[in-house]
């Protein structure tokens, strides 16, 4: 089922500003086609260049002179702001002031700044560098003109060695033996509009997905806290995978406070999910707001309504596996208003609009087919007072009313007649069908159903392929004495004989 949605986000108060800062690089090209850098460059694979790395150490660069590429798990790109000193194994780290140059940039020269007695930048050296194609960066570095002073590397730079491609909200880091994806811990998200929740409306729950790094960013931490309109709704489930959390509601009205709307063509869920922070006071709630809406259709609109009047049965196929066949009464022609409750309460002249589905397993291998649906006036679908409305997979030809809308074409079956026809002078009936999963690619499943093949003969019903329904009570029926013949205010009793009423209700054709 695919069903379209909306989402949008609302924050009752909000705590985080957000600031945007840019940094300004100088821009200088220069043109080396004589000797491309990034094909003539000496690599540099020493994890003590990570800024991260504070162990005690007096390396210095003085002797650098050329072209390199910094490469492993010290990363692979120089720092572009201002390190701690005694990092980086040495006294004074030396970091880029400026960003790293674009693919179309080509070389650019920076500015190296040394940190050292308070001053970020208390010696300089230029450095020309160039983007390379494979996305790595090439630097000329000139020996330092003191010691001890060392180029540094940006640890979250290294070349990722996660098994996953880790998101731009994560950071690729070795822990606990292995490398994995991790929250980045210098994400500053205060918009709450980069949440962007992944919303996924599926047949049976919905779903809302969150990106955790991003609420945590947004100052709702490991402790979040997340409900749906109906705060104790049990079925809500909080996975987290790949640092994603998601929480679900059952496709239903009212299930988690779900609210349902119908219009002519749609179902509409409605649902609120609101977050907080244990540490955060209760206003800073964030609410998202998020509704899936599916198209009605036999199925969806058995979903709606709380109690239908459906039965259903399972049906097991050698080699093709489980499946399900429901049945449901509806109330008009477009078989989206299912009968509630109990029983379905008819008035003589109405319809009544019976719509069969096949659900779960290869439904597009087996068509749903009714072979025989017929009227009881008891609960018993072995009750010998029949009357038939499907009969070896044909519409009772003597009853005008009936109506089979669709049998054997697809994975759904409907079909329809008018109440007083089958319920005779019954006040309750029960409503049995028969029926056959048609294996479209080796069957002929659409029934043929001329005049000729109608004086049919006896049919062999299946009890265990039957589906039961009922009871269906007939409005103003008379309350007594319809079964001894008692004359009754009830208007159709004067329309239709008592005499011809136990020639509907015996399966004559
Ligand atoms: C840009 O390069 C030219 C030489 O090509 C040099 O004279 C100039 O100082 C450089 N500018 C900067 C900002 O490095
Ligand atoms: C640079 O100096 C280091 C010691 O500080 C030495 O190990 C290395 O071989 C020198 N490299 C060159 C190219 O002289
Ligand atoms: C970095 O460079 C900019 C301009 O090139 C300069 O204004 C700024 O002071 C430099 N930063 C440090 C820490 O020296
Ligand atoms: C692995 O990490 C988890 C939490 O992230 C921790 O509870 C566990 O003790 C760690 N295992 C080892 C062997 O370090
Ligand atoms: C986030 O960034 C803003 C400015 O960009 C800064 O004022 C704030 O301190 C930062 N917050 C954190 C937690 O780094
Ligand atoms: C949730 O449960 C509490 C106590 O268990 C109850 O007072 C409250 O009415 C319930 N809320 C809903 C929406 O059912
Ligand atoms: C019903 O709602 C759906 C989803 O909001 C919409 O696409 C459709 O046009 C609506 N139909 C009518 C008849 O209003
Ligand atoms: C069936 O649905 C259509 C919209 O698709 C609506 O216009 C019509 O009124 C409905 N018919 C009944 C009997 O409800
Ligand atoms: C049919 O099978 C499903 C799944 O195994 C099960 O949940 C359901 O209760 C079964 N229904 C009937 C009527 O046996």
């Amino acid at each position: 089922m695919v069903g379209s949605y909306i989402l949008w986000l609302a924050l009752a108060s909000c705590i985080l500003t957000l600031t945007a800062t840019e940094q300004q690089g100088d821009r200088n090209l220069t043109n080396s086609r004589s000797n491309d850098p990034c094909q003539n460059y000496v690599r540099l694979d020493e994890p003590s260049r990570s800024t991260e790395n504070t162990k005690q150490g007096s390396l210095c660069d003085s002797n650098k002179s050329g072209w390199y590429r910094f490469v492993g798990d010290g990363g692979t790109r120089m720092p572009e702001t201002c390190v701690p000193i005694h990092r980086c194994q040495t006294d004074a780290p030396m970091w880029l002031n400026g960003t790293h140059p674009t693919l179309g940039e080509g070389t650019v020269t920076r500015t190296a700044c040394a940190h050292w007695s308070d001053n970020c930048c208390l010696w300089k050296s230029q450095v020309l560098v160039k983007a390379c194609p494979g996305q790595f960066y090439v630097y000329q570095l000139e020996g330092t003109s003191n010691c001890n002073l060392r180029y540094c590397t940006d640890p979250s730079t290294a070349e990722e060695r996660c098994e996953n491609t880790c998101r731009p909200e994560e950071e690729c880091r070795f822990l606990n033996g292995t490398w994995d994806c991790f929250c980045r811990q210098d994400l500053n998200i205060s918009d709450v509009h980069s949440l962007q929740p992944q919303l996924d409306c599926g047949a049976r729950e919905i779903k809302v997905s969150l990106d955790k790094c991003i609420l945590g960013s947004l100052g709702f931490g490991d402790e979040v806290i997340a409900y749906l309109h109906d705060g104790n709704c049990s079925s809500t489930v909080q996975r987290q995978e790949r640092n994603w959390m998601s929480v679900t509601s059952p496709t239903q009205a009212r299930a988690c406070g779900n609210i349902l709307e119908r219009n002519g063509t749609h179902a509409i869920y409605k649902n609120t999910l609101s977050l907080a922070n244990a540490f955060i006071i209760r206003d800073t709630i964030l609410n998202i707001n998020f509704q899936c809406a599916y198209p009605l259709d036999m199925k969806v609109s058995l979903q709606t309504v709380l109690h239908p009047i459906v039965s259903s049965l399972n049906v097991s196929m050698d080699g093709a596996g489980e499946f399900t066949v429901r049945m449901a009464l509806f109330q008009d022609s477009n078989y989206t208003s299912p009968y509630e409750g109990a029983t379905a309460v008819l008035g003589v002249e109405s319809m009544l609009y019976v719509g069969a589905i096949l659900e779960r397993g290869d439904i597009s291998q087996f068509n749903l087919l009714l072979r025989n649906c017929y009227a009881t006036p008891t609960k018993d679908k072995t009750d010998p007072v029949k009357y038939f409305i499907i009969k070896n997979s044909c519409p009772n030809q003597r009853d005008s009313t009936i109506s089979v809308e669709e049998n054997g074409v697809s994975s759904e079956s409907r079909f329809s007649v008018q109440m007083f026809m089958f319920a005779g002078n019954y006040d309750l009936v029960f409503l049995h069908c028969e029926i056959h999963l048609c294996d479209s690619l080796n069957e002929q499943c659409q029934p043929s159903c001329s005049r000729s093949h109608l004086r049919s003969e006896v049919v062999a019903i299946n009890p265990a392929q039957v589906l039961d329904l009922g009871p269906i009570t007939r409005k103003d029926a008379p309350s007594l004495g319809v079964m001894n013949g008692t004359p009754s205010i009830a208007g159709f009793l004067v329309a239709w004989p008592m005499l011809l009423l136990p020639v509907l209700l015996a399966g004559l054709f």
